[in-house]
Formats: structure tokens, C-alpha cells, sequence
């Protein structure tokens, strides 16, 4: 026997409960594809019985794992491309000059999925600004999904994953051939860390941030949600920071903590420093 709507229902629940993302009705279909293999790791067959065990299960770990693999972890090497233009251009310029005494950088991947945004944003480093080559630059990538983080730490990518936006000549650059992967070279590794992360929940200890790139995450959460998302992002902004969100978000429904500005046919955010936004976090 399959599911019932109360045990979709359930399961839309607990993925929300667990990490805010909102799953459509339309997509039941979904649970069974991703969750069937937990159902069998758990010694059951289809999925009405692990809906069964999850009901009567108080211990996190298997609610996490549901969680998990409900996440959607698309990504890709310079994924939508003109961003990175934008970073290589006016972005990373700007943040350069503004850090040039303190010869400091610090970027957040925030919803890093496997990492291919941290290493093009370090590839955009070693590419364009050898000059900073031996500044203290961090690249931290987070996710809530600790599978994402273990692939994005290895740093192991498939011919496929390499053939989807990394231009050839920065694949050979960059990353080295083992076989039938490639792995990213140590000096972009060195740039590079991942942790895990909970944006809708406390988050752990993160340094403030020059750039953040919260990029097609927020579009699986309620609008309370990412409201708050907004709220954290801006505290761990610096005043002259800069926030990239995905080409189909927008922060101007959520927030005003943030203000807008394009440049090379792509919007970004700074931190608005208007009364309105302080008050918003009081
Ligand atoms: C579609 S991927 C986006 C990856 C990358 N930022 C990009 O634009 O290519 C969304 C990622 O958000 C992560 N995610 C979903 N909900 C999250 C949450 N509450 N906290 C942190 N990460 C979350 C997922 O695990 C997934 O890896």
C-alpha cells in the first residue's frame, strides 16, 4: 500500500520543521525517489513504513537524514556565469582596494552545495588577482546537507560536473586528472573550507563577511524565513559589504536591510545603513 495524504503531509512537515525548505504538493513523487533508499537503510521496504518508524522514532538522526535528501543540491562551475563576471569586475576590485591595508578577505558560500561556487570564486582569485596571491583570503562554504560538504571537502569532481561552465583552459589549470575525476589543485584548496550550517537555525561561529553569495536557496523558504535568513546575513555583513543572490531572488520582498545596485546586466546587494533596517533588527 502506498503513502497516504496524511503521511505526504507528515513528511512535508517534517522536512520543514527540519530545515525550512517548503515542498510542494505536486512534488509527492519526489519523497519516493529520495527517500526510498533511507527506507531500505532502515529495514524497511516502501515508503508508508518508514513514515511509520519516523512517527514513532523520537532520536534526530533519521529525521535528519529524510531532511537531507530532500535538499535539491543543483549546481555547477560559474553557475549562471554573469555574477562571476560582475565579481571579476567591479565586485573583487572594489573589496580589493577597500582591504588593501588589513590585506583580508572573507566570503561566504552560504548554501555551498557541492562546492563548485567557493572553488570558482577561488579560481576567480588566482586568475585575475595574482597580486593578492599571498593576502589572508578564507572561502567558506556552508550547507545543511553534510553529504554536499564531505563531496565539496574531497574537492573530486566527474567529467560531467567539470563539463558544465568550467572553460577548458581553467579546468586544466586548476584541477588535476585522477583517473576518471578531477580534483581541485592545492592552492584552491587552501583557499577553500566547508561546514555544516542551518540557515534557518542559530548559526555556528562565522567570521563578518566582505561578500556573501546566497545563491537559489532562498526560493525553498516561507517569507518569514527568509526574512530571518536576511537578518543573520546582514549581521554577519561588513557596512560595505556586498550579497549575491540567485539570478530568480530578489531581497526587496523580505528585507530592507538591503539595497540593490546592477552592473554587467546582473542586480547585487549592499547593506543599507538607513534607520529603517537598524530598527528592523532591534
Ligand atoms: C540549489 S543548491 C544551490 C547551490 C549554490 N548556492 C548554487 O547557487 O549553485 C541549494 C543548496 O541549499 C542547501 N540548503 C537547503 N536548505 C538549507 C538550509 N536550511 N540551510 C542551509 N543550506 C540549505 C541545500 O542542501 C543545497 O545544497
Amino acid at each position: 500500500m502506498g503513502c497516504s495524504d496524511s503521511d505526504y503531509a507528515y513528511l512535508r512537515q517534517l522536512v520543514f520543521t527540519q530545515s525550512a525548505n517548503r515542498i510542494d504538493r505536486s512534488r509527492n513523487a519526489l519523497f519516493e525517489t529520495r527517500l526510498t533508499p533511507i527506507a531500505r537503510m532502515a529495514g524497511v521496504s516502501d515508503l508508508k513504513d518508514l513514515v511509520s518508524i519516523l512517527r514513532d522514532d523520537p532520536a534526530p538522526q533519521l529525521r535528519h537524514a529524510v531532511a537531507e535528501a530532500m535538499t535539491i543540491n543543483e549546481t555547477s562551475f560559474f553557475r549562471d556565469g554573469k555574477p562571476f563576471d560582475v565579481l571579476r569586475d567591479t565586485i573583487l576590485p572594489d573589496l580589493i582596494q577597500r582591504n588593501f591595508t588589513q590585506r583580508r578577505l572573507r566570503i561566504w558560500s552560504a548554501a555551498s552545495s557541492t562546492g563548485q561556487e567557493a572553488y570558482s570564486l577561488a579560481m576567480l582569485f588566482c586568475e585575475h588577482f595574482p597580486q593578492i596571491g599571498n593576502w589572508d583570503i578564507k572561502i567558506i562554504g556552508t550547507d545543511i546537507s553534510r553529504h554536499v560538504i564531505d563531496y565539496a571537502q574531497r574537492g573530486r569532481y566527474r567529467r560531467l560536473e567539470v563539463n558544465r561552465g568550467l572553460p577548458a583552459r581553467m579546468l586544466v589549470k586548476y584541477l588535476v586528472r585522477d583517473v576518471d575525476e578531477w580534483e581541485v589543485t592545492p592552492k584552491l584548496r587552501a583557499l577553500c573550507s566547508f561546514q555544516y550550517a542551518n540557515l534557518c537555525a542559530p548559526l555556528p561561529k562565522l567570521p563578518i563577511f566582505d561578500l556573501i553569495l546566497l545563491r537559489n536557496v532562498l526560493l525553498y523558504f516561507s517569507p518569514q524565513d527568509r526574512s530571518g535568513v536576511f537578518s543573520d546575513v546582514y549581521r554577519l555583513s561588513t557596512p560595505g559589504g556586498y550579497l549575491m543572490l540567485g539570478a530568480a531572488e530578489q531581497a526587496e520582498d523580505s528585507t530592507d536591510l538591503f539595497q540593490s545596485e546592477f552592473a554587467k546586466d546582473c542586480y547585487f546587494y549592499r547593506p543599507t545603513p538607513s534607520p529603517s533596517a537598524i530598527s528592523e533588527l532591534l
